[in-house]
């Protein structure tokens, strides 16, 4: 991507027509809980909580200007009544049946919109159980081998478009997380990749083939989940051919959110950790995923690194060199969706002594990941018309597992996170970055 190929202020034209969400993973909690909450704000019958697109504001120019616009209003994003939904599962619930069965929303906010929610059906899933083993769906493509597969997903994507006359599609992978899988040789250029998929490779997991099919017909590509998908060389080359924003992976929600949230606090505090140990409880169809050795190892990957890279023991080894971090989850039904996570914090302070945090959040994990579901469709689609390619890092904000170009480390520190995505709006905006100096208030004073 080439600065100068990037549209900005002026050149950015505002959307136009109808913006398709194509989401693989369509009757989960978190699909299901986004589309209603979208369905039920564009009656009015609710407010955007939660989503920076909808809610948020962005300082521009200095502190005595007082310019404070909503994020909504200083950029170009689609409007929610331009969300057209549609996606793929291994259940033929409809969007009704599939929210009354993750059982996040209540019927009283489900019935009102019955009508609507009833009409999003999914298409059939390409889907491999040995991928996600502890779920079984029969609405699956009868298409055999990952060619076939790859061509009837592009298809699928080619007729929604028609069918609701789209102008653009965003995909985003709500599926569930697949088995723990690293990147080999298959993974490291598109050719590779194809050959794989002709010889029918197992190390193509359906998460690929959808975001390739998403890819190769020009269409943003945003992983939710901790699966490695678009996190190879192949697939972010791919992206850079295509010219298609790609983002993930993981949404940050619940305890790795309050974990990105705290330890930055403390390191700014200059105060030690000896240990962190972070336990869930949680009920829902994901905790049954997650109960799989293997998938839980994709997420526990996910969930571990993001304090070595906040605290940087290689900076601070007095302070962070040997801290013990244990991430445990422990699917328990009774739960549902209202996961529950503790961490009990052990930290270090003057001369040493002791101290501790204890956290318990009960927590309700769609509601947390529906407006990051609304926020990065919108920003994936205004990078996609403003020309930004390949990794988006500034979305890091909404990931727990950053991607990242090749020899940086990734951001996780929530408040870094949220200032990059803000200087990237104001850099498209054309206006100045906002580096929090503030001395230059105090300069003139002392002049006068
Ligand atoms: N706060 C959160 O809820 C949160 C946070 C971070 C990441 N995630 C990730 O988001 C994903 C969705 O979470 P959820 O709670 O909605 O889970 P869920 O189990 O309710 O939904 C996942 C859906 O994906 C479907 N699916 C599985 N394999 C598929 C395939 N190959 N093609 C199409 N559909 C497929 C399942 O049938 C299910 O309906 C999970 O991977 C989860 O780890 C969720």
């Amino acid at each position: 991507m080439r600065e100068n190929q990037i549209k900005r202020k002026g050149q950015i034209e505002p959307p136009r027509g109808r913006l398709g969400v194509l989401i693989p993973g369509i009757g989960g909690a978190v699909s299901t809980t986004f589309i209603a909450g979208v369905e039920a704000i564009r009656r009015g019958l609710a407010e955007p909580i939660g989503s920076l697109t909808q809610m948020g504001t962005i300082r521009l120019g200095k502190r005595d200007q007082h310019r404070v616009p909503r994020i909504r209003d200083f950029v170009p994003l689609a409007g929610l009544d331009d969300l057209v939904f549609g996606g793929w599962d291994i259940y033929d619930a409809n969007a009704y049946e599939a929210a009354a069965f993750a059982r996040v929303l209540r019927r009283e906010h489900l019935d009102p919109i019955k009508d609507f929610l009833t009409t999003i059906q999914p298409m059939p899933a390409v889907f491999e159980r040995r991928f996600v083993r502890n779920l079984d769906g029969t609405h699956v493509k009868p298409e055999q081998g990952l060619r076939a597969r790859l061509e009837a997903v592009k298809e699928d994507i080619a007729r929604f478009r028609e069918m609701h006359r789209l102008e653009r599609c965003v995909m985003i992978w709500c599926g569930s997380t697949e088995i723990y899988q690293q990147s080999s040789d298959i993974h490291q250029d598109p050719d590779r990749l194809q050959q794989a998929i002709d010889r029918d490779d197992p190390r193509v997991p359906p998460s690929m083939i959808y975001a390739l099919a998403a890819l190769e017909m020009g269409v943003p590509c945003i992983n939710g989940a901790p699966n490695l998908t678009l996190d190879v060389p192949a697939m972010i080359e791919l992206a850079r051919r295509h010219r298609v924003p790609i983002a993930g992976k993981d949404f940050k929600t619940g305890q790795t959110l309050m974990k990105t949230i705290l330890a930055p606090g403390l390191k700014a505090r200059m105060l030690g950790l000896e240990g962190w140990y972070s336990t869930n409880i949680l009920g829902n169809r994901d905790g049954l995923v997650l109960d799989d050795k293997d998938s839980f190892k994709t997420k526990e990957e996910s969930k571990l690194s993001v304090l070595e890279y906040i605290l940087q023991p290689r900076h601070y080894p007095s302070l962070y060199k040997n801290y013990y971090h244990k991430v445990a989850i422990n699917y328990y039904p009774p739960r549902g969706d209202n996961k529950e996570g503790w961490d009990s914090i052990d930290i270090f302070g003057w001369l040493g002594y002791p101290m501790q945090i204890k956290v318990d959040f009960q927590c309700r994990d769609s509601i947390l990941a529906a407006p990051l579901v609304l926020d990065l469709v919108l920003f994936a689609d205004l990078a996609q018309r403003v020309g930004l390619s390949g990794i988006q890092e500034w979305l890091s904000f909404y990931f727990k597992s950053p991607m990242h170009r090749e020899g940086l480390y990734p951001e996780h520190d929530l408040f870094i996170q949220l200032m990059k995505l803000k200087n990237t709006l104001r850099y498209l905006m054309g206006e100045d970055q906002i580096t929090h100096f503030g001395l230059e208030y105090y300069f003139n004073e002392t002049d006068a």
